[in-house]
Order: structure tokens, then sequence, then C-alpha cells
């Protein structure tokens, strides 16, 4: 099992090169370069060449770089997806998913026009049938080549009708479920985005709810809210250090046949071992310089 941190995940404008260039120096683990709803339909050609241009020239560090092509029901999608395959970012975002079908639809494609079986497909959840069939969806993770599941909280706003009341009452169950549903098949997920960029208290309360609820990270729109999200979707050091502890405990050749262990007083089964991987898989991870 192999775990990437993917705390902060920033979207910018497929259109916008001084954004392009600008991400290479930001601190996000992932990169959306966004060929969708950021960019108007007049705009949609020029965005395809700058992003490919972008993805080709490189220079872009530990950053995964994430492609979020258009609907293949649109005049754009399949010129997106060719120029992906062309291209070898990542992982491709796949918008508007509702059915299994869908990505296994544009993996298939994909592949067929000579893409990396490297890439990874991405899924946005921002629908009301993909909430409906989120365990459908995630369940075809392999033929797919499906890794994450990004939630659009804007767009299920919009087709719900919902309020963006405080502590997103409504949509809370909607993350909730596709959280499940994700860890079910082993998937990462990613939360929704913040739109009030420059309200940092607000935007800290909705990362320490993410967190709560079992996000991975959050996406983004803003540099400024990368910091802040850094910190909160990071394991803390008393967790990285408790972490460390139960890794060489069970490494100790009294342990190693035991299903359960005492550790500074406190009951550690070897489900706790688990945890403590990937916790501290993650925290030598973003210890990069
Ligand atoms: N990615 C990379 N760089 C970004 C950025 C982003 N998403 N948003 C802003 N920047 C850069 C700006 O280019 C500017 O850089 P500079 O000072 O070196 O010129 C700096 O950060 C400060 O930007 P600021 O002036 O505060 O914001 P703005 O008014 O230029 O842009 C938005 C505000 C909301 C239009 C812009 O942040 C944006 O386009 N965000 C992404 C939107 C998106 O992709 N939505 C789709 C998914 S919901
Ligand atoms: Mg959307």
């Amino acid at each position: 099992m192999t775990f990437r941190a993917r705390r902060s995940i920033l979207y910018m404008p497929g259109a916008n090169e001084r954004a392009l260039e600008k991400a290479k120096t930001l601190d996000a683990d992932a990169l959306i370069l966004d060929l969708e709803d950021s960019v108007a339909p007049d705009a949609k050609h020029d965005a395809r060449s700058k992003v490919a241009a972008a993805v080709r020239a490189g220079g872009y560090g530990h950053r995964e770089l994430v492609i979020r092509i258009n609907g293949l029901d649109t005049p754009w999608g399949v010129d997106d997806l060719r120029m992906a395959a062309d291209t070898g970012p990542h992982a491709i975002l796949v918008p508007k998913v509702a059915r299994p079908g869908d990505i296994v639809n544009v993996s298939r494609i994909h592949a067929g026009m000579g893409g990396a079986p490297e890439t990874r497909m991405w899924a946005m959840m921002e629908t009301p049938m993909a909430i409906f069939n989120v365990r459908e969806i995630a369940s075809v993770h392999q033929v797919a080549r499906l890794s994450c599941l990004v939630l659009g909280t804007n767009d299920l706003l919009k087709e719900s009708r919902a309020l963006a009341t405080g502590g997103r009452f409504a949509i809370l169950p909607w993350l909730s479920v596709t959280l499940l549903a994700a860890r079910a098949y082993g998937l990462d997920v990613i939360d929704g985005v913040y739109n009030d960029f420059r309200d940092e208290a607000g935007f800290r309360a909705e990362c320490e709810q993410g967190r709560a609820l079992g996000m991975d990270g959050k996406t983004l729109i803003h540099p400024g809210q990368i910091a802040v999200c850094n910190e909160l979707f990071s394991p803390a050091p008393d967790e990285v250090d408790w972490s460390r502890k139960i890794i060489a405990a069970f490494a100790l050749p009294e342990n190693k046949a035991k299903g359960v262990i005492t550790l500074e007083g406190k009951m550690v089964e070897r489900l706790h071992l688990t945890m403590a991987e990937r916790v501290s898989a993650i925290a030598r991870e973003i210890a990069r310089p």
C-alpha cells in the first residue's frame, strides 16, 4: 500500500498563464489545471494549449499534476482527453460523473488514445446522481484506474437548491456517504472549495470540519489558503511520535506474533499499526525540503 499526501489541492484556470507559472513556487500537494468550469467557452481552445505546454514543460517538482477535462458530452471533452493522453499528467479529473460507466468510459478512451497506464482517474462528485451512485462509482476503481473522489460542493448546492448555511448542515450527509464509499474501496477523498478566500477564520473552521469527517485534504481556489490547509491536514507532531512508537513496538521480536500489546499503559492493536504506518509515511513525505 502506498500513501500520498493530498492535503492541499489547488485549482487554477487553464487559461491563466500567470497562475500556471506561479504554481511552481506554491506549497500545494497537487494542482488541478482546469479546462472546465473556470474557463469560458471562447477560451477553451487557448486554455487547452496552455495546459498542454505547462504539463509538457514540467518544473512542478513534487506536486501532483491533475488536468480537469470537460465532460465527453461537451464539444471540448474528447480533445481535452486526447491532450491529457499526449501529455501524461499524474491524473485526469473527470467532471460531473453520474454513473460508474462515465469514469470507465473516460479511462478506456484514454487507454485507446495511448495514454499512460500510470495516469490515474479522479472523479468529481458534484451531482445528485453521483451521490446516489457513489458506492458503484467507487467500486469500479480497478478497471477505471480511479484513485480519488473530489467533492464539488458548489455544484451540489446548485443542483440540490440547498443553502450554504454555516456548518454545511444540508450537504453534510453527502460528504459522509462519499467518504464511506471511498474508504470501502481504499480511495482518497478531497473536500470541496471554500469560496470566501479572504475569510481565514471561516476557512479554518471548514478545514477542521473536513478533517474531522475523515477527508484527506481540501480543494483550494487561492494561494492564500494553502498554508492553513497544510497545517490542518498534516498529522499532528504527537500523532507522528505515537505512530513511530507503535511501529517500533510491533517490530520488537517479542511482539512480532502478537495481535494486541500494551504501550505506555494503553491498549494498541494491529489496526492501530496500519493507521500508524499511514501517518508515518505521510509525515515522511511532507517533511520534504
Ligand atoms: N493558482 C495559482 N495562482 C493564483 C491563483 C490560483 N488559483 N489564484 C491567484 N493566484 C495568484 C495571482 O496570479 C496573483 O499572483 P501575483 O501576485 O504573482 O500576480 C496572486 O496569486 C494573488 O492573487 P489575487 O490578486 O489575490 O487574486 P486574483 O484576484 O488574481 O484572483 C480568483 C482571484 C478567485 C479569480 C483566482 O484566485 C482564481 O482564479 N482561482 C481559481 C478559480 C478556479 O480554478 N475555479 C474552479 C474550481 S472551483
Ligand atoms: Mg463543478
